[in-house]
């Protein structure tokens, strides 16, 4: 069994969407699911699937070294195979990065290489984009920019909103993280490419 790591910073729907498919037939169990917000409503939602939690809470230490030293501390007790950023909204030094380079993934909600950053679904609307949709990707010290692994794309309706598409996507991530994890799991290299039925 590969030992599967979460991280999140807010509701973390799609942290449980990567743990119910844990719990069917698949190679992989969560063994933690740490946050940098002790408030966030994830960390109630995992432990009452039955995940251990932990916070390391960003605001109690005095810069990113000492932060990101305290969650290697404990990611590295939990000694996973992979980690799942999923909603975790800190960017990592690319120190960090490099420690867990080749087994850190994020979803991200743009089909990247367009939109890094924030405020994908208002930037894809501003920009007249046909499609939409999210990446799951490696993580790498340049934000958003590491190899893809997997995607999957909407046609943008007229009369979409920022919030209509966001909620479009999001139901994309749901399907998109866990058939990734799966395949990172089964040693899959090829990118998945999933697409909304019309
Ligand atoms: C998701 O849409 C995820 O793609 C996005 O935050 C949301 C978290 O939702 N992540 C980023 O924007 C990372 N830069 P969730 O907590 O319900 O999974």
């Amino acid at each position: 069994m590969k030992r599967v790591a979460i991280l999140i910073s807010g509701g973390g729907s799609n942290m449980v969407r990567l743990v119910e498919d844990m719990g069917r037939d698949h190679p992989g169990r969560p063994v933690l699911v740490l946050s940098n917000r002790p408030e966030a409503a994830g960390l109630a939602r995992a432990r009452a699937l039955g995940v251990a939690t932990f916070a390391v809470d960003h605001r109690a230490h005095p810069g990113r070294e000492s932060f990101e030293a305290e969650l290697d501390r404990v990611l590295t007790a939990a000694r996973p195979d992979v980690i799942c950023l999923a909603g975790f909204m800190r960017i990592l030094t690319s120190g960090f990065v490099r420690r867990w380079e080749g087994r850190m993934l994020n979803i991200h909600p743009s089909l990247l290489p367009k939109f890094p950053g924030l405020d994908t679904h208002a930037r894809a609307l501003e920009a007249g984009e046909a499609e939409h949709g999210c990446t799951v990707h490696e993580v790498t010290p340049e934000l958003d920019a590491g190899p893809i692994r997997g995607q999957a794309r909407l046609k943008v309706r007229p009369g979409d909103t920022p919030d209509s598409l966001a909620a479009r996507v999001l139901e994309l991530e749901h399907r998109l993280y866990p058939a990734v994890l799966r395949r990172v799991l089964a040693g899959e290299t090829a990118p998945l490419d999933l697409r909304a039925p019309a």
